[in-house]
């Protein structure tokens, strides 16, 4: 049989998006609505503003991703959904709509963990630059503005199936980079100004202590005892920004830039490099190599202690410059080749879940009309 078109859906945060993708490597079309603009005045995403925009972008999205693929309906092999984990709203505008549309074409639909969705992202792009030859074992670093997660993903047959040795106790990474941004007065998302301003600093005028995590973490009651854990924990950085903040007297400071930032409605870097001083853009280059050393450390330190090949690095955060660079470096020191998804693929699309999808449409993981939306869905 010939490789599926499979129509994938995602909402599980603040993007609509859909898109076609074929055999999990032939990305065909990926419209993805974003909804910064909609939260961008409240500094961060508000979930039922969030829910209330996918309703209104999802037929439009899900048409343009069908017409821009020359496809319709009719001829798609397959839906594919984001269940979760995500905002409870968001994904029960995606998974209410996917199994509608699937009943009443009477097509199989699959349902896709969106953290799943995030490392199939490299695979897709992987497959379609020809490397078909994944080197096992492969550690995959999920780091977005929800998720820092380290996944062992093992292929059993035709299907995945992951083991999670890792992640923060507290703050995502990503929501670090948007907590500072928005406590610096730089705006939201945080990350890609973070990223653009931090090249402009000296990354070693702040020295940030991160936490070395010893004890067991109450959640991990299904762990074998023994297992080493790899877990992160990014609150304690964003509370000594502020105290930074206090102690150097920032806070008029921000507040002008937080006032002149609002009145342009898309600000460039020249913009914000106005606005900012030395000592800011010293604090923001100093916090983003702390989050980057921190992340590539412990991320490493697994991968060394696994015997790790391969090493797949997604999701939002995953966008950053620094980290893309500093990943690089260090896993070819150690001998291990490291994934990334371009920029596009980085952050929240439907490509990635339609991709993600395939190896479920072979091994026939189909839903059945029972499937629900679940927040809090763990990647097994
Ligand atoms: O994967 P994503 O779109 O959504 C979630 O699943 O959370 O990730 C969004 C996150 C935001 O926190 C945003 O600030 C961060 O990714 N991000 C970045 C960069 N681009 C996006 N963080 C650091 N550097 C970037 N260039
Ligand atoms: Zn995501």
């Amino acid at each position: 049989m010939s490789a599926p078109y499979i129509l994938g859906i995602e909402s599980s945060c603040d993007e609509t998006s859909a898109a076609v993708v074929r055999g999990g490597e032939e990305l065909i079309s990926n419209v993805v609505a974003s909804q910064i603009a909609t939260h961008k005045p409240y500094g961060g995403v508000v979930p039922e503003l969030a829910s209330r925009e996918h309703l209104r972008n999802i037929v439009p999205v899900v048409r343009q991703a069908l017409a821009e693929a020359g496809q319709t309906y009719e001829s798609i092999d397959a839906l594919a959904v984001t269940r979760g984990p995500g905002l409870a709203g968001a994904l029960l505008v995606g998974v209410s709509y996917a199994k509608a549309l699937a009943f009443a074409l009477q097509k199989p639909l699959i349902a896709v963990n969106h953290i799943e969705g995030h490392i199939h992202a490299v695979l897709l792009e992987q497959r379609r630059a020809g490397n078909n030859n994944l080197q096992f074992p492969v550690l995959a670093l999920v780091v977005s503005g929800g998720h820092t997660h380290l996944y062992l993903a093992d292929r059993i047959g035709d299907g995945w199936k992951y083991q999670n040795i890792g992640h923060t106790r507290d703050d995502a990474a990503g929501e670090a980079f948007d907590k500072v941004a928005k406590l610096l007065g730089l705006g939201y998302p945080g990350g890609p100004i973070v990223d653009a301003l931090a090249k402009h600093g000296n990354p070693a005028a702040v020295k940030f202590g991160l936490v070395q995590i010893k004890h067991r973490d109450r959640n991990d009651r299904g762990l074998p005892t023994g297992d080493q854990r790899y877990d992160f924990s990014y609150s304690g950085i964003k509370t000594a920004v502020l105290r930074f903040t206090e102690t150097h007297k920032l806070s008029d400071s921000i507040e002008t830039r937080r006032r002149a930032l609002l009145d342009i409605a898309k600000p460039t870097v020249d913009d914000y490099l106005r606005l900012c001083d030395r000592t800011t853009l010293d604090l923001v280059a100093s916090f983003q190599r702390a989050m980057v050393d921190d992340l590539v450390t412990k991320t490493l330190t697994a991968a060394r202690d696994g015997d790790v090949a391969t090493l797949l690095v997604t999701g939002g955060v995953a966008a950053n410059s620094e980290l893309r660079s500093s990943f690089e470096r260090e896993a070819a020191k150690n001998g291990i080749v490291a994934h990334f998804p371009s920029r596009v693929l980085s952050t929240d699309n439907a490509a990635m879940i339609a991709a993600a999808a395939y190896p479920k449409w072979l091994t026939r993981d189909f839903a059945d009309e029972h499937l629900s939306a679940e927040a809090n869905l763990p990647l097994r």
